[in-house]
């Protein structure tokens, strides 16, 4: 059998175990403890009832929660985009053209370079909680530079996702439809064996919903799962898009109608949002509190990459949702564990009860609502992936 751990004296446990019915939502015990057997929860209870184990942690009162599930980010490109920001901040809008000078210097990086630069922000992550992330390729835009990126995202993490759709590249001028041609036929074709999921760019300056379909079809026809960014610049068929071809999720979801909340409301597509990228694009954010209270399952993400989002910190991105979208703190603890695990489809993660994988975070503080109690501040202390302690010192 395999080697057990008791995390015992746990202050508060955040659980997010799912309920009857199978309803999951906020969730958590006091004064608790949780076993860990090989890579998968054994036992969660309270701290009086716990069994023994082969070793023991003592939490001394500390939270532990599910590590973050981070189910949006672009993490392979080169260079950097500091100027643009500093120019957003000083009154320039946010364009989404700005992605063609990080193909640039995607383009011209070697794969040593990609891959350090990649591997550089998974750890960011790892440290700051996140046990499991999406990652998007989009910054290479030629059928080879894709299908490295996409190699590249699979050496890390399972959810890969092909964004050959991310913005039409400077070569092909206005011919939109050609580069659709060669995503949905040669790119895919190169690119589907290494992802997971395909996601589409549809925006104003990106592409409208005839594009975005074709794509989503067709990569939905090699056997990858749709998600898409909708709605992040201004209003648009995003959402009822994602909705009508059963998207795992909608992301960004700035700009919503009435129609497009009743959309997501009956559908299983989840509205991820991405409050990291109206921080670095000095935009509104979402309306979390109306997709809340219309039965909207909502995720919380980064969005990291080097031109809206530059964050790799899921406790930044839970204190803007709670300080800025008015959502509680359990909620946004919810949607950046659970909602994340919705987000992508995954019923093993984002909660800790028997069964689930054993990935979970430590605080360095008694309770949950610290990630936004204290912004800023690496409370993150200790993280379990997988049931293997990670080294984030
Ligand atoms: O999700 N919206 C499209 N893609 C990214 C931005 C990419 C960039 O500006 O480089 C986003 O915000
Ligand atoms: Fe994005």
């Amino acid at each position: 059998m395999a080697a057990s751990l008791l995390i015992t004296r746990i202050g508060e446990l955040v659980t997010n175990a799912p309920g009857e019915a199978g309803a999951s939502s906020f969730a958590l015990i006091s004064d608790a403890a949780l076993v860990i057997e090989g890579d998968r929860v054994a036992w969660t209870g309270p701290s009086a009832r716990a069994p023994a184990a082969d070793a023991v942690v003592d939490a001394a009162g500390r939270a532990v929660l599910p590590g973050f599930v981070d189910s949006h980010a672009h993490l392979v490109f080169a260079g950097e985009r500091s100027a643009e920001f500093a120019a957003r901040m000083a009154g320039r809008p946010y364009q989404a053209g700005g992605i063609r000078s990080t193909v640039a210097a995607t383009r011209a990086a070697t794969d040593a370079e990609l891959r350090a630069g990649l591997r550089r922000l998974a750890r960011e992550m790892l440290r700051q909680g996140t046990t499991t992330f999406e990652c998007k390729s989009g910054y290479g835009l030629t059928v080879a530079a894709e299908a490295r990126s996409v190699a590249l995202a699979a050496e890390v993490t399972t959810e890969v996702t092909f964004l050959g759709a991310h913005v039409v590249p400077a070569e092909f001028g206005d011919d939109a439809a050609r580069y659709v041609d060669l995503v949905c036929g040669p790119m895919l074709d190169a690119c589907a064996p290494h992802s997971r999921w395909v996601d589409v760019f549809c925006e104003r300056g990106a592409f409208g919903a005839d594009e975005a379909r074709a794509v989503l079809t067709a990569g939905r026809a090699r056997g990858l799962q749709p998600r898409i960014h909708a709605g992040q610049l201004g209003p648009g068929p995003g959402v009822q898009l994602a909705v009508e071809l059963g998207a795992a999720s909608a992301d960004h979801c700035t700009f919503l109608s009435p129609a497009d909340v009743d959309a997501l409301a009956s559908s299983d597509t989840v509205a991820t949002l991405l409050p990291g990228a109206e921080f670095g694009t000095r935009q509104p954010y979402p309306d979390a509190r109306r997709l809340l209270d219309a039965g909207v399952v909502v995720a919380v993400a980064t969005d990291c990459n080097p031109g809206s989002s530059y964050t790799s910190s899921m406790p930044f991105c839970v204190a803007l949702a709670v300080r800025d979208m008015r959502m509680t703190t359990g909620e946004a603890v919810w949607a950046a564990t659970a909602g994340g695990a919705r987000a992508l489809r995954r019923t093993d993660i984002g909660y800790l009860a028997p069964g689930a994988r054993a990935d979970l975070i430590m605080l360095d503080a008694p309770s949950h609502a610290y990630l936004a109690y204290r912004p800023g501040v690496p409370l993150v202390r200790a993280v379990w992936q997988s049931g293997r302690r990670a080294d984030v010192g």
